[in-house]
């Protein structure tokens, strides 16, 4: 079976059960300022988790584009990637564990076929936060799992959630294969990582909430959400080592093995290079392909891009390739995706251009960094400051340093450059690297304010610049919601004035914000703004500020001020926003403006 075959298998699996086949969302969360990217089929969720309704319903299916930059460091491993697809069904406040456990168990034993003894589960063992989950333990039992394959863990192990500090959580059922490959010892069990047991599906029981105090909470709401690794699956059926056997990796394993002259599986080190090779230049083309993509920078998405890239051709020049090959790789990756995910294909372009041009940028800074070493170890000794230094100044990567610090027989100190990046870390703890942990969308009463607030700016600015502009991305925190969007000039003081006034004129109009459900198609006639992405969805729900019977126009006075698709939530009426301001605005990147703008104090 492959990826195609699984896919499809999955969603109408499910679709036969009563769920909506959904799109996968953007790899960028929208208005989720704690997580660089999208890490799971829940996340782009979580407003319906929360009790929003979903304009498909309260079943719903899909598989999602995901990114784990927590498992950077495994990749190269046999499991482990950056990019992954997470095939996934929810219950919106709908059916309970009796159904997600036997729609499982339906799945991995009669349309995977997967016997019985080559399965394995775990079910939280309860504490003092939450009981044993003896309902699932007794629901396992009765599909026919026998006893002994099902295991109890604690929350360490068999909890998810909140992905942040506060939001929905519960105990889960993890399902686990059991690979032919020996057990490390007696005792292993399916929370051991050796590699006998592979966990392929997740059931998450989100009956919980923890709050603020990090007390949990028995939620309102009892959600279902499973996701379960495309790859992995499909590996392990398939009777694979390892994930880069599968065919959405295996064409990219192929060129390496083309470019480099070398061998995948000819030894442990050549095979390492070529996963990392593999893993990230896939993750960054999907990435810098995604309809809100981003290319290499300095800052939060950018940074990981560029980590990726640069890796990547760390590890190609580990291989003997000297060439440029990234965008050769690309390629591949494109005829693999392009019919999936159709918004790579659409922006290949940019892909090719934006890749080419790291390439030869690090390139020249391999360049320059070799220039310094060289220098620097004229007395046949690097110390850990001089390497800091071509870290920070040239953005030479310590592994260079430490190899040529080896082929050339020298001494070096790698403690002193940890303590001296320890520090500088403590210094610049910020951005990115904070944000790989990851987190729950926020759904505050500030950051909804400002999602409302973001709607009412998108409408004023196509008001006052004109129709070209358009949403190219957003960021909400409790304190300010930054916009990025299509527009070729600085905007002058006069525009930036009318785009205030008018906005804070829906403010003090008062505007009832309230939402519609209608197909793309219907939205569009109505003049709806927004991302039209959704490839399944017969309905998308459409926020409206101002009077629902109107299309929005260029007039200020119209009372439909504002139309937009979007999955909420937003405040009841604008009343609620107190007045907006406008702190900055600048170039994002090319063609591309950024505001940056608050609520001050609240009008009611
Ligand atoms: N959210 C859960 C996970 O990521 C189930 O999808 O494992």
């Amino acid at each position: 079976m492959n990826t195609k075959d699984l896919r499809e298998l999955f969603t109408t699996y499910f679709q036969k059960n009563g769920h909506a086949i959904i799109s996968s969302a953007s790899l960028i969360p929208e208005n989720d300022p704690t997580v660089l990217f999208t890490t799971a089929g829940m996340h782009p969720l979580v407003p319906y988790l929360m009790g929003e309704s979903h304009p498909s319903g309260a079943r719903l299916t899909d598989v999602q584009k995901c990114i784990r930059t927590g498992d950077i460091d495994e990749v190269g491993d046999k499991w482990h990637l950056t990019f992954f697809e997470m095939l996934g069904n929810w219950s919106l406040n709908d059916y309970w564990k009796k159904e997600a456990i036997q729609w499982s168990f339906e799945f991995l034993t009669n349309q995977l076929n997967i016997p019985i003894n080559k399965l394995a589960v775990t079910v939280f063992e309860g504490d003092s936060d939450a009981p044993f989950d003896s309902e699932a333990y007794e629901l396992w039992k009765n599909v026919g799992m026998p006893e002994e394959s099902i295991f109890k863990y604690n929350k360490k192990e068999n909890w998810w959630g909140p992905a942040g500090q506060t939001g929905p959580c519960g105990p889960d059922t993890e399902m686990f294969y059991i690979t032919d490959v020996e057990k490390c010892s007696p005792e292993c069990q399916p929370s051991c990582s050796c590699g006998k047991y592979v966990e392929i599906w997740n059931d998450v029981f989100m009956e919980y909430f923890k709050d603020k105090e990090g007390k949990y909470n028995k939620a309102e709401r009892h959600n279902v959400d499973t996701g379960m690794g495309l790859e992995r699956t499909v590996a392990i059926l398939g009777s694979m080592s390892d994930v880069y056997q599968v065919d959405t990796m295996w064409p990219i394993v192929e060129k390496i093995e083309e470019i480099s002259g070398k061998k995948y599986l000819e030894s442990d080190e050549i095979t390492k290079s070529m996963r990392i090779i593999a893993d990230h230049l896939r993750a960054t083309v999907m990435i810098m392909g995604d309809n809100r993509g981003v290319g290499p920078s300095n800052i939060d998405q950018g940074y990981v891009v560029r980590k990726l890239i640069r890796r990547a051709i760390r590890h190609g020049r580990k291989l003997g390739i000297e060439q440029n090959f990234c965008k050769e790789i690309s390629q591949v990756v494109l005829n693999i995706f392009g019919e999936v995910y159709v918004e790579i294909e659409k922006n290949k372009q940019v892909v090719f251009d934006l890749l080419e041009k790291e390439e030869e940028k690090f390139k020249k800074t391999l360049e320059q960094g070799l220039k310094e070493f060289a220098k620097m170890s004229s007395d046949n000794k690097i110390t850990g400051k001089e390497a800091f230094n071509l870290f920070t100044t040239y953005g030479f990567p310590l592994e260079m340093t430490q190899e040529l610090a080896i082929e050339g027989g020298m001494d070096f100190d790698i403690r002193e450059f940890e303590e001296e990046f320890k520090k500088h870390q403590d210094l610049s703890r910020s951005g990115a690297e904070q944000k790989f942990k990851g987190g729950l969308a926020d759904t505050s009463i500030e950051t909804t304010r400002l999602h409302t607030a973001t709607h009412l700016l998108h409408a004023a600015l196509r008001k006052v610049l004109g129709d070209h502009v358009e949403q190219k991305g957003s960021n909400i925190t409790a304190e300010r919601l930054r916009f990025d969007f299509s527009h070729p000039d600085k905007m002058t003081d006069e525009q930036k004035k009318q785009v205030e006034d008018l906005v804070n004129s829906a403010i003090v109009n008062k505007y009832p914000v309230s939402f519609q459900e209608m197909t793309v198609d219907e939205a569009k006639e109505k003049g709806a703004i927004g991302l039209f992405e959704d490839r399944y969805a017969d309905k998308v729900k459409v926020y409206i500020v101002g009077d629902t019977n109107q299309k929005p126009n260029a007039d200020a006075n119209s009372e439909t001020f504002s139309m937009e698709i979007c999955g909420g939530p937003h405040v009841e009426n604008t009343k609620e926003l107190g007045e907006f301001k406008i702190k900055k605005e600048e170039a994002s990147s090319a063609g591309i403006r950024r505001i940056k703008a608050i609520l001050q104090q609240k009008t009611t």
